[in-house]
């Protein structure tokens, strides 16, 4: 063989396979092959029934060829020959002038079939599994987003089970204050009309008004306290432990009163600053004391109490909710945080209250949260960091 055609043969080999990607790859074996065989035309096309190329360099000439082998061939036309290189499911069209080497260029061609087909099952490989990646992410995305959407009702759900509660809280909060009101009203209807043309006693009127008014407060306080609760915290804020135990506190307050159960609070976290999600921490806070309450109305305890207390060591706060309603069952301990698990089914018990509170600790506020059975009862205990506004965390 000819040593000028020994290093076109080198260049058109080396130009197969360089790149994983069809169109750059094909790119460079018809530009190279154009310009190295001197061809006047050379063309990739991507499907066997196809006749405009994906690549092509060169003028293609007018005429009609049946590509219907499977093996490499050539025509000789009146003006020029063509070559047709079958390839996987695609092939290459080579036109070439009468004064080529032909037959040298047409045994080339044909030697590299396997190398090109080789190099295109690589690309064709590459592109499945590139498909099959962004398939993959696109089902993990979506599976992520479901169990995040799930996680989202799952909150609302336990939030209205709470909801059902507190409407009965609000309820037994505002029948005092609307008797009182009832009642000075009443009163004051009564003076007016035993008065009839006295004058009226001012002072008393205005003092009964102003007794009104204070009962009036009370009640849209109450009810911007639980609207609070039930809104969402969209981000973090700075607030001191002790307004959460207490604003959780007082929002059973006349519940724990009504069935006699004191609530002590060791306070060993006074003053301490909180970067957090306060709605959620209150929320856990509620569904521990009102699993306690659930407990002591199936337990016989004269004197039932619920203590909480803080403290802190380093960057982490400690909280811990301890009752004496008898305790959690050993067998059951490692089941109450699962979803759905509960053992109140007779009172519509969701057994999601405590799920999401451990969701709500890990997830949200990068804790952690664990029961286990005290002396004369259960005993929640919460762990978190305490976040400085100025070390925000990556959610
Ligand atoms: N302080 C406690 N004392 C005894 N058992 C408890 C206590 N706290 C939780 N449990 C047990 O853990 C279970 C799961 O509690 P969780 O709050 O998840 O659901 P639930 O209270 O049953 O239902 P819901 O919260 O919807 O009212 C309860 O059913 C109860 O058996
Ligand atoms: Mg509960």
């Amino acid at each position: 063989m000819k040593k000028e055609y020994l290093s076109i043969s080198y260049e058109c080999l080396s130009s197969i396979g360089n790149s994983f990607e069809l169109e750059s790859m094909m790119s460079e074996v018809v530009i190279t092959f154009y310009q190295k065989t001197k061809a006047s035309f050379v063309a990739f096309y991507e499907a066997r029934d196809l006749s405009v190329p994906m690549i092509q360099a060169g003028k293609d000439a007018a005429f009609t060829l049946k590509q219907d082998s499977d093996k490499c061939y050539m025509k000789e036309m009146e003006d020029f020959f063509v070559i047709i290189l079958p390839l996987r499911s695609s092939y290459m069209k080579f036109i070439y002038s009468k004064e080529s080497d032909i037959s040298y260029i047409f045994e080339m061609i044909c030697g590299f079939s396997r190398k090109i087909n080789f190099a295109l099952s690589a690309c064709a490989g590459v592109k499945e599994l590139e498909e099959f990646n962004d398939e993959l992410e696109e089902r993990v995305r979506e599976g992520v987003n479901k169990i995040r959407e799930h996680e989202n009702m799952l909150l609302v759900q336990s939030k209205s089970a709470i909801m059902g509660e507190m409407l009965e809280m609000i309820a037994h909060q505002w029948r005092q204050p609307i008797t009182s009101i009832g009642m000075i009203s009443n009163n004051m209807l009564f003076s007016i009309v035993i008065s009839e043309d006295e004058p009226l006693d001012k002072p008393q009127f205005q003092s009964e008004l102003e007794d009104i008014n204070k009962q009036i407060k009370y009640l849209s306080h109450t009810i911007d306290d639980f609207r609070n609760f039930f809104k969402e915290s969209k981000t973090r804020q700075e607030i001191y432990m002790d307004d959460i135990v207490i604003k959780s506190i007082s929002l059973l307050s006349k519940q724990f009163e009504q069935n006699s159960i004191a609530i002590e609070v060791k306070n060993g976290c006074q003053n301490t600053l909180l970067y957090t999600y306060k709605n959620e921490l209150t929320q856990v806070l509620l569904n521990i004391l009102h699993n306690s309450k659930d407990a002591f109305e199936s337990c016989r305890q004269e004197n039932k109490k619920i203590a909480i207390d803080c403290s802190k060591k380093d960057d982490e706060i400690t909280i811990e909710i301890n009752d004496n309603a008898g305790g959690i069952e050993e067998s059951i301990l490692q089941k109450i945080f699962e979803p759905y698990f509960s053992t109140k089914k007779e009172k519509n018990g969701t057994g999601l209250g405590l799920y999401m509170s451990r969701i709500i600790v890990t997830k949200h506020l990068q804790g952690e949260i664990e029961a286990k059975n005290s002396k004369d009862g259960a005993s929640f205990i919460i762990r978190m960091p305490i976040l400085k506004k100025s070390e925000e965390l990556f959610e």
